[in-house]
């Protein structure tokens, strides 16, 4: 394989304010000065695993604007292949992102050129696909591009899905998932009212519905992991959480790293949760992202 990971997914600029807190309907907040960071859970999860040292190359698209070049020179310097990256056919995703004092944000995404990463894209990448041990995506691209990535799976690579923002899946796609990664929320929203309190029981719904592994994070607690045979807690080590975004994306770049490498679920896992409580220790995103060195040292 060329690559350990190959990421499919958004690439959006973060237009980040801080807010004591967030304003309800009609109300007006005033909050910190604007940073702009580059985002979007594809290439978050493509740098964070670059800067791990994986080999790593992101298929996405990009408008052909500042935005765009702001994340393609942010995969570029982390060391992202980025021979897969598409420009044009509409202005470069944007999320709008508010972060409070406790560190918790909350998003929203206007796709725009995430949105054209079309099936015929994933078609017309078919060499990066099979040179790639694993294959990640996320739901910030259209579902069918997704769909059209499982079916483009080679022999014998690995398909990670973190179900972000979540929405029904087709079998085909839960089948191939190993694992499906997610956090309360979207364990909820995918189970729908039968969700239960329990991680252990969202983890036994989820492997219902036919993915072959499920991850549920659980923030500061860390992780459980189940695979049918057994269900396993992974604890996370405590930090002072200062800005929680892109922190899962990173978590779920260095598990299926580790998971292509050879690890088990548990072993990929504790590894996982070091990065992304690394994460959660820094301001924005990608910049938050930790090297091996720091995930090590923690
Ligand atoms: O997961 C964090 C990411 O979600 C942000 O970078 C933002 O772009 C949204 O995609
Ligand atoms: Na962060």
């Amino acid at each position: 394989y060329d690559y350990d990971l190959l990421v499919v997914g958004s690439a959006n600029a973060d237009l980040v304010i801080g807010v004591d807190r967030r304003p309800g309907p009609g109300e007006t907040v005033l909050g910190s000065d604007l940073a702009v960071h580059p985002g979007g859970k594809g290439a978050n999860q493509a740098v964070a695993a670059a800067r791990l040292g994986a080999r790593t190359a992101l298929l996405a698209r990009v408008g052909d604007d500042a935005h765009g070049r702001l994340l393609l020179d942010s995969q570029r310097a982390a060391g992202v292949d980025t021979v897969g990256v598409l420009t044009g056919g509409a202005p470069t995703g944007v999320a709008l992102i508010t972060v409070d004092p406790s560190g918790d944000n909350s998003i929203v995404v206007s796709p725009g050129a995430n949105a054209r990463l079309a099936p015929e894209d994933v078609r017309a990448a078919k060499v990066l696909l099979s040179s790639a041990r694993v294959v990640s995506a996320q739901l910030e691209i259209p579902l069918d591009t997704v769909a059209e990535v499982v079916r483009s799976l080679a022999d014998g690579s690995r398909f990670v899905l973190n179900p972000s923002p979540p929405a029904p899946l087709p079998a085909e796609v839960l089948a191939a998932c190993d694992p499906l990664v997610v956090n309360e929320h979207e364990a909820r929203v995918i189970l729908g009212g039968s969700a239960g309190d329990a991680p252990e029981e969202w983890a036994d719904g989820l492997l219902a519905l036919g993915p072959r592994s499920v991850v549920v994070t659980l923030g500061a607690e860390g992780a459980l992991v189940a695979d049918g045979e057994s269900a396993v807690r992974v604890p996370s080590v405590q930090v002072a959480a200062v800005d929680t975004t892109g922190a899962g994306d990173a978590f779920t770049a260095a598990l299926a790293w580790r998971l292509g490498l050879g690890d088990d679920l548990p072993t990929a896992a504790a590894f996982a949760v070091r990065v992304g409580a690394a994460a959660v220790t820094r301001e924005g995103a990608q910049a938050s992202f930790p090297t091996l060195e720091e995930t090590q040292a923690l």
